[in-house]
């Protein structure tokens, strides 16, 4: 009988009756493997663990995601206050916030163009209180980004900026009102308003609550008056109790990925529409007051509180390596700035970012670095210039490419440099290849780098999926995912990194821009998708080199790969099966002196193609953990139909 238990994943709990129909699955495959109908031809997979191939690459696998599908502001960057800076506003009114009162108070709201607390933060909301007093008070509420996430005992951070025209109006009254009962989780009062824009900060402990998503933020005064507020803020605890920080559910699910790098800050992110709505850092560091927000190309604006010296710190926890990418003259929408000395300012500007990035606080941005908190420079291997240039139908890259290198190379010739296209008249260290398939078509071209020219460019695939199911993707996805991971494992001589994308969805209606993503997510919860496990899977077991190792028969849908960490004496040997037929493998190590007799067998499995997660049944499908009984140097095993399995063995 086979020992069986759920890998641990952080946010996902328990699920004694998944892995029990796992495990029948399993045996049942074997059963019917052992009568042979309707079976897949056996492949027989010879492996030379004594014959090393090549390295694994040591940045293997990495991540990539950007502000879509409400990826951080309603997503990582933990923010509960949607449009805080009022930039969403026009006929329908301000986005997200309504006036609330109690009795007969009586108030009003409107964006005032004319002011705000800062030249970057230069609108306000104007809240007019014609009538209220303590028992009747009158505001304005936010309804978070489809709600507020409250658990009990629990602090939440706030701030604010405010004015008033009188200080008559008295305390401004918080409070975290639940939707459904009008019952207020946690209260507090900001005092001492005053005629001058001013940061104010507080906290709302919760008692014992009933854990909801269905709440919602009031802001109140007892006392007729005007009053202005802006940058409205409340956090709940974030991932390492990092201030302006992350949702710690979601950097959980990230680290279980055994990400090596993360690829920011995007995408079409980088580029923007416009040339003014690219990523232009210098405006997305700093106090959140002097950050002016911009619109992201996925159509909603970006709070920008997530910035660059955020991603930084990101990586920094997950100890991942940042590649970092800079924007490169070119917006999505066909607008791009010549080559020569139009460009020139946009190079200065990747140069000042690198110099942010991993310059020293003796240096002009290492020391604004370091005034913002973080003196220690942040080590980079890998720079990329621009994001999918093959766009820019004006054939501009090759001279915008050429002005980046020569210039980045000139002061940091260390780092490796990346195109986001072929380019002839530079040479790129590395060359970005994207693929958004469907499965077959990642089952069909699983050997496509197997015959790239290995004197060429090293390859970064730097966003790959299969898209398939939505929000999130289906077993089906991850099995052409899987497939193709097989593919660059076996290559990764030349891929030097890969990164699927994207990586997150707010799975409320209207929070998705770009279907089939890897996690997905509400304000209180989140879970994976089929795919999120098999990437965390080859995450988990990725080895350190890759033996020969050859394949006769199997099915057509059947795919492998096989890596191994000679320190350690362990092997990675990594099965796919996408048939609905459970596929026989005989598979015969050479070259070791000593196989463990037993193993550890990480297996993925669905009934069809399309079974999923969602987040109302989010644990459908997850990764099943079990003995191997009976393994050797030469020993046969089954794999179940819609499958991906990782066999540990010790092998000396
Ligand atoms: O990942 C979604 C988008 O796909 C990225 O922004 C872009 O680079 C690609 O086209």
């Amino acid at each position: 009988m086979m020992m069986t238990s759920r890998i641990s994943n952080a946010g996902i709990s328990n699920v004694p009756v998944k892995v029990a129909r796992i495990a029948q699955m399993a045996l049942a495959a074997s059963a019917i493997a052992g009568v042979c109908t309707g079976q897949a031809p056996t492949a027989n997979l010879t492996i030379q663990l004594d014959k090393p191939a090549h390295a694994v690459s040591p940045t293997f696998y990495g991540l990539m995601t950007e502000e879509i599908n409400y990826s951080y502001d309603g997503g990582l960057y933990a923010e509960m206050v949607r449009n805080r800076t009022f930039q969403d506003h026009g006929w329908a009114g301000v986005g997200r916030w309504n006036i609330e009162h109690t009795g007969d108070s009586v108030a009003s709201m409107a964006v005032d163009q004319t002011d705000g607390p800062s030249a970057a933060v230069d609108i306000s909301l104007a809240i007019t209180v014609k009538q209220a007093d303590p028992l009747n008070s009158a505001g304005v509420r936010n309804e978070g980004y489809w709600g507020m996430a409250v658990r009990s005992n629990t602090t939440y951070t706030g701030s604010l900026y405010a004015k008033t025209e009188s200080a008559d109006i008295g305390p401004l009254n918080v409070a975290l009102v639940n939707d459904n009962t009008g019952l207020p989780a946690a209260t507090t009062a900001v005092r001492g308003l005053s005629t001058e824009w001013k940061r104010y900060e507080f906290t709302l402990t919760t008692g014992k609550v009933e854990p909801s998503s269905d709440n919602h933020l009031v802001l109140t005064v007892g006392h007729a008056g005007k009053l202005w507020i802006d940058l409205v803020s409340l956090f709940p605890p974030t991932y390492k109790n990092r201030e302006n920080g992350n949702r710690p559910d979601l950097m959980e699910m990230m680290a279980a990925m055994h990400p090596k790098f993360l690829r920011l800050p995007g995408g079409n992110y980088l580029e923007g529409d416009q040339i003014d709505e690219r990523f232009d850092w210098k405006n997305t560091i700093g106090p959140m007051v002097n950050r002016p927000t911009h619109r992201s190309p996925w159509n909603y604006q970006s709070s920008d509180g997530l910035g660059l010296l955020e991603f930084l710190e990101w990586s920094e926890d997950l100890r991942m390596q940042t590649v970092l990418a800079v924007y490169a003259g070119y917006s999505l929408k066909g607008d791009h700035i010549h080559p020569g000395p139009e460009l020139t300012p946009f190079v200065q500007d990747a140069l000042d970012e690198i110099e942010f990035v991993t310059g020293d606080p003796s240096t002009k941005w290492g020391a604004v670095r370091a005034g913002l908190g973080h003196p220690a420079p942040f080590s980079i291997s890998y720079v990329e210039i621009g994001n999918e240039d093959q766009f820019d139908r004006s054939g501009s890259y090759e001279g915008r490419f050429a002005q980046f290198y020569k210039a980045i190379k000139a002061k940091y010739p260390q780092l490796q440099l990346i195109a986001t296209t072929p380019v002839h008249r530079t040479r790129p260290d590395v060359v970005d290849d994207h693929y958004y398939r469907r499965a077959d078509e990642f089952f069909d071209d699983v050997k496509h780098y197997d015959t790239v020219d290995r004197n060429g460019p090293k390859i970064f695939v730097g966003e790959w999926a299969t898209r398939e199911g939505s929000p999130t993707t289906n077993m089906g996805a991850a099995l052409g995912d899987a497939a193709w991971m097989t593919g660059m494992e076996r290559n990764s001589d030349l891929i030097v990194m890969a990164s699927y994308a994207p990586l997150f969805v707010n799975v409320n209606p209207g929070g998705m821009q770009w279907e089939s993503d890897l996690i997905g997510y509400d304000a209180m919860s989140s879970y994976g998708s089929p795919s999120y496990y098999a990437q965390a899977m080859f995450g988990e077991y990725l080895g350190t080199e890759v033996p020969t190792s050859s394949q006769t028969g199997g099915g057509n849908r059947f795919f492998y790969s096989v890596t191994r960490d000679p320190a350690k004496g362990e092997v990675f040997l990594k099965l796919v099966n996408a048939s609905s037929l459970p596929q026989q493998v005989a598979i015969d190590m050479q070259g070791a002196s000593n196989v463990s007799t037993t193993g550890t067998l990480v297996s993925l499995t669905g009934t069809n193609d399309a079974e999923t997660n969602t987040i109302s049944t989010p644990t459908r499908i997850v990764p099943v953990k079990s003995t191997l009984p009976s393994t050797a140097a030469k020993f046969a095993h089954t794999v179940p139909p819609y499958s991906v399995q990782v066999i540990q063995l010790e092998a000396k």
